[in-house]
């Protein structure tokens, strides 16, 4: 289907990382319209193109892709002035703590696709990875009721899950999953540019920890792998076990994984398993969808973020190192990459936009 005309959207913390992934993703969408760019107080007012130029006169755009010409002219409005009259949906790409009052008000009149924490462990709110769980999307139906909301908030994960759970759901749904160990290698793009992550920090550098990341990813990955029963999610039983560290990368989070399976499985039959994942979404041929959602390589120098971060456009997870593991029951490992900005972020965000307009929910 294509919704004739599109859909107007409107685009919170437009200035940030994720949010100049949202540009990108959203220029010349043949469902969306961006005719909204908000960000804080500070770039309120401003042009786009002013608002993201610090006053050395450095144009702080970084997305490998040119800044869209129509949306650096656009101005920016104050988030807390956000006008909702000519929108229908809103994509929010702003840091949780301000994120959740934002949220809330204008959940009460339009779906809001958000890339922050704010609602995502609450109880009638979905975290929703394309290909993954879906089908607990119909729970924004349950936040319509019981919130008296128009809208409703369908949030994504935080950007270390969503590579994690596109490997594990496969192996989940064929073999069962029983324990899960990761260690996450993350780009500093993921910390976003307000802080950010200091050169003098990470230049020559591994940093051991990242703040609250972890019992994120632990959680998250419960949930999103669970069951939806009525209209609760039931999170998958299995133990999970996350360190995160931040690495000298710009974009793309690696993750090695140790993954105890509910059977013992020949190595063969998990790399077939993690290839066929997906073709009944993809198979949908929503806009933003890649051609495949997992792509295995057999060649033990890979996954690399600076040679595979770009597969499928940004949105296919790239899987290696397969191996047998001989510490957890029936264990496997392998080494994944998943692109945080745009399958963990933005464009990852429009896909589920584009999946929640197809089912008819936004
Ligand atoms: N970076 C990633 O890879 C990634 C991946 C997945 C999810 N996320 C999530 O996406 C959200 C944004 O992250 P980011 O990395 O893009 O951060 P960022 O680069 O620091 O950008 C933050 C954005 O939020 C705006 N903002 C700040 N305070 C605000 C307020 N009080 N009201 C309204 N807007 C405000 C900023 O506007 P000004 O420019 O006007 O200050 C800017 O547009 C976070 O929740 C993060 O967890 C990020």
């Amino acid at each position: 289907m294509s919704p004739n005309p599109r859909r107007r959207v409107a685009l919170a913390g437009a200035t940030g990382v994720a949010g100049q992934q949202f540009l990108v993703s959203l220029e010349n969408h043949p469902w969306f319209e961006l005719t909204t760019l908000a960000a804080s107080q500070r770039s309120a007012g401003k042009s786009y193109a002013e608002a993201i130029t610090d006053a050395a006169g450095h144009r702080q755009w970084f997305c490998e892709e040119p800044l869209p010409e129509a949306f650096a002219r656009m101005p920016v409005v104050d988030s807390d002035q956000l006008d909702l009259k000519d929108v229908d949906l809103v994509f929010t790409a702003v840091e949780s703590g301000a994120a959740r009052a934002l949220e809330e008000r204008l959940a009460a009149r339009v779906p809001v696709i958000s890339t922050s924490s704010a609602f995502r462990y609450e109880d009638d709110v979905p975290i929703l990875v394309p290909g993954v769980n879906l089908e607990h999307a119909v729970l924004v139906k349950r936040q319509q009721r019981e919130r008296g909301w128009k809208g409703y908030v369908a949030p994504i994960p935080n950007c270390t899950t969503t590579g994690l759970v596109i490997a594990l759901a496969p192996l989940a749904r064929s073999f069962g999953l029983r324990s899960v160990v990761m260690t996450s290698m993350q780009a500093i793009s993921g910390a976003g540019r307000s802080p950010g992550v200091a050169a003098l920090d990470v230049l020559d550098n591994v940093i051991p920890y990242i703040a609250n990341e972890e019992g994120k990813v632990e959680r998250e990955s419960r949930k999103i792998l669970g069951r939806l029963e009525g209209e609760r999610i039931e999170p998958l039983e299995m133990a999970v076990s996350a360190t995160c560290t931040r690495v000298n990368v710009r974009d793309g989070h690696t993750e090695a994984v140790t993954a105890g399976l509910g059977r013992r499985v020949p190595i063969g039959e998990v790399a077939d398993c993690l290839r066929a994942f997906g073709r009944e979404f993809l198979d949908l041929g929503l806009p933003s969808a890649p051609a495949e959602l997992i792509q295995v390589t057999d060649d033990p120098y890979r996954p690399q973020p600076r040679i595979d971060r770009g597969a499928g456009g940004g949105m296919t997870t790239v899987v290696g190192r397969l191996r047998e593991d001989p510490v957890l029951a029936n264990g496997i490992r392998l080494v994944l990459l998943s692109h945080n900005t745009k399958m963990g972020a933005a464009k990852g965000a429009v896909l589920v936009a584009e999946y929640l307009l197809h089912r008819g929910l936004a």
